[in-house]
C-alpha cells in the first residue's frame, strides 16, 4: 500500500458545494481542471457532496489528464456513514468509480462515524483494496477516542492495513486538535488532511489575519494555508471555484513561515490549552 507517496500534493482541492447548482457545473468543472493545470495533485470529494454530483464533475475534470496521468493525482473520497456496512461500501465505492469514470480510488475515508461496526466497515475496504479499486482507506472526522476503537476494530478482523489518514476540520480559527487528536495521530502514523482550512472562508477576511499577511507580502488565505503546513505530514484541501483564488491557495505550498510570524499568529489565534470535543462541520 505505501509504494507512492501518500498525497501528491500537499495542497488539494476540495469539491464540497460544487454540483449543487446545475447553472454553475461547467465553471466548476473548468476549476477543477484548472486546479490540475497549476499544478494540485490532490482532489477531495465524496458521494455526499450534490448527491455524487461533485464526483461527477470531478471525473468530466479528470478526464484527458486521467486518461495517461492518473497516477500523479491523489483522489479521495468517502462513503457515507449508513452506506458504510462490508456490502455498502463495496457498492458505495463502485458508484464513486463509476461516476468519476476512474478505475480506482487512493484514498477511500469513512466520512464520519456511524452506526455500522467498524469491523464492517473495514471488511469492505479490505475487499476494495484486494480488487485494486482503492490504495488506501481511513477515516474523517474521529476523535481519538474513536481512532482507538478503529484500531481495535482492525485487530478485530486481522486487518494487515492499517487507517492511513484523519480527515478533520483544522484551521486557524479551530485549533482544538492540537491539544490530543494531533498528537495521537501522530503516535498512530495516521496523517493529517485538514478540511475547511479557511475556515470555510471566513479566514480569507479576517482583519488582523490580513494584516499580519501583507506584512509578508501573502494573503490572508495563503498565510492560513502555510500555518496548516507547518506539520510536515499534514495536508490542507481549501474548497474554490475561482481561477485566481485556485492559484493563490496552490502558492501557499511555497511559503516558509518564520518563527516571529508563527507566535504572533498565536497571538490572534491563540493554541487550546485542554481538551475539547471535536468540531464537525
Ligand atoms: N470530511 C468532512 O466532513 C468535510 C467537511 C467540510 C469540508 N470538507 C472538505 O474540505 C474542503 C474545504 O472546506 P470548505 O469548502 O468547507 O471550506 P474552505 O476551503 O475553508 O473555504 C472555502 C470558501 O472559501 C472561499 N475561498 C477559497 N479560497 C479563497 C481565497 N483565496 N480568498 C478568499 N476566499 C477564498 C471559497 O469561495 P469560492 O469557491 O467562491 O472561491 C469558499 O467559499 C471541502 O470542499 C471538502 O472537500 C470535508
Amino acid at each position: 500500500m505505501q509504494s507512492t507517496p501518500l498525497f501528491q500534493s500537499r495542497i488539494g482541492l476540495g469539491t464540497w458545494q460544487m454540483g449543487e447548482d446545475p447553472s454553475q457545473a461547467k465553471a466548476e468543472c473548468t476549476a477543477i481542471a484548472h486546479a490540475l493545470e497549476v499544478g494540485y495533485r490532490l482532489i477531495d470529494t465524496a458521494e455526499m457532496y450534490a448527491d455524487g454530483v461533485a464526483e461527477s464533475l470531478v471525473g468530466k475534470a479528470l478526464g484527458s489528464f486521467a486518461s495517461n496521468r492518473r497516477e500523479e493525482v491523489t483522489l479521495v473520497s468517502k462513503v457515507l456513514p449508513h452506506h458504510a456496512d462490508k456490502k455498502g461500501t463495496i457498492q458505495a465505492c463502485e458508484a464513486s468509480l463509476r461516476r468519476m469514470q476512474c478505475d480506482y480510488l487512493d484514498h477511500y475515508l469513512l466520512h464520519w462515524q456511524g452506526s455500522h461496526s467498524f469491523e464492517s466497515t473495514i471488511e469492505g475496504f479490505l475487499t476494495l483494496h484486494e480488487r485494486g479499486l482503492i490504495r488506501h482507506f481511513g477515516v474523517s472526522n474521529f476523535d481519538p477516542k474513536a481512532l482507538d476503537s478503529w484500531r481495535t476494530a482492525e485487530a478485530n478482523v486481522g486487518s494487515p492495513y492499517q487507517c492511513q489518514s484523519n480527515q478533520v476540520y483544522y484551521a486557524l480559527n479551530e485549533r482544538g486538535i492540537e491539544f490530543d487528536l494531533l498528537p495521537a495521530m501522530n503516535t498512530l502514523n495516521i496523517a493529517l488532511m485538514a478540511y475547511s482550512p479557511l475556515g470555510t472562508g471566513n479566514l480569507a477576511q479576517h482583519p488582523g489575519l490580513s494584516l499580519l499577511a501583507a506584512e509578508q507580502g501573502l494573503t490572508a488565505a495563503q498565510l492560513a494555508l502555510a500555518w496548516i503546513l507547518r506539520h510536515p505530514h499534514a495536508v490542507a484541501i481549501p474548497k474554490s471555484t475561482h481561477f485566481t483564488r485556485i492559484e493563490e491557495n496552490w502558492q501557499a505550498n511555497q511559503i516558509q513561515l518564520s518563527t516571529s510570524v508563527l507566535s504572533q499568529l498565536d497571538t490572534l489565534f491563540l493554541a487550546p490549552t485542554r481538551a475539547r470535543p471535536l468540531v464537525i462541520i
